[in-house]
């Protein structure tokens, strides 16, 4: 059983949060909106003691990083997922060495969009984190966005399978993406 913080794990990563919660791990999900976190703990009634949800806004650093400093009080975390928006990068780099400062074996997961990947990316990534990237499908002649199942499927399986660098689709050719 593994403690997991998910970052941003209502929305496109929601059957994430519900993989680790079917298969029994402590996992503590933050986003902004109470409703839709409450509604994903409600599916699980009987697993309640194991899922946590925390109400917050990454938007607002200094408010979002004292959340996360109370909550690393009375909860250690073996694994974070983050799906982060690039305006926020400062807040997800403090948010990454807080993390590391309260374990230091921690395995943190960052997901990215396709911009990260680019050579000419002036976005920076942290490289303590293994990354998760998003891509794009090729599907005949044309080329298409990942649907979240498939944004999903591909962040459990580069978290079960420890991959330090994973991209869900494909990040090249460039000028193919939709
Ligand atoms: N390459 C690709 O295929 C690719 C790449 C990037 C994005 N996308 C697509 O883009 C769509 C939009 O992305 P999205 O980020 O809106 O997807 P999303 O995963 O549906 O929503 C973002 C998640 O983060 C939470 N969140 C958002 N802002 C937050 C904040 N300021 N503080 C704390 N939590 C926050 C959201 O919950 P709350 O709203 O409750 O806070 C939700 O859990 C997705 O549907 C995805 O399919 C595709």
């Amino acid at each position: 059983m593994k403690k997991i913080l998910i970052i941003g794990g209502t929305g496109m990563l929601r059957k994430v949060s519900e993989y680790f919660i079917e298969a029994n791990h402590e996992v503590t999900i933050i986003a902004r909106n109470l409703s839709r976190l409450e509604h994903l703990k409600n599916k699980y009634k009987e697993k309640e003691d194991s899922i946590q949800i925390i109400s917050a806004d990454y938007a607002n650093e200094i408010l979002f990083l004292e959340s996360i400093h109370s909550l690393l009080k009375s909860n250690d975390f073996d694994i974070a997922l983050l799906w982060i928006h690039s305006f926020a990068d400062s807040c997800k780099n403090q948010l990454i060495e807080i993390l590391y400062h309260k374990n230091s074996l921690i395995q943190i997961y960052d997901v990215k969009g396709s911009a990260y990947y680019h050579p000419q990316s002036l976005l920076k990534y942290n490289d303590k984190c293994y990354s998760i990237y998003l891509g794009y499908q090729k599907e005949n002649d044309t080329s298409r966005w990942l649907t979240h199942n498939e944004i999903s499927a591909g962040t459990i399986y580069a978290i079960t399978h420890e991959l330090k660098e994973y991209i869900i689709g494909q990040v090249s050719p460039w000028e193919e993406r939709p």
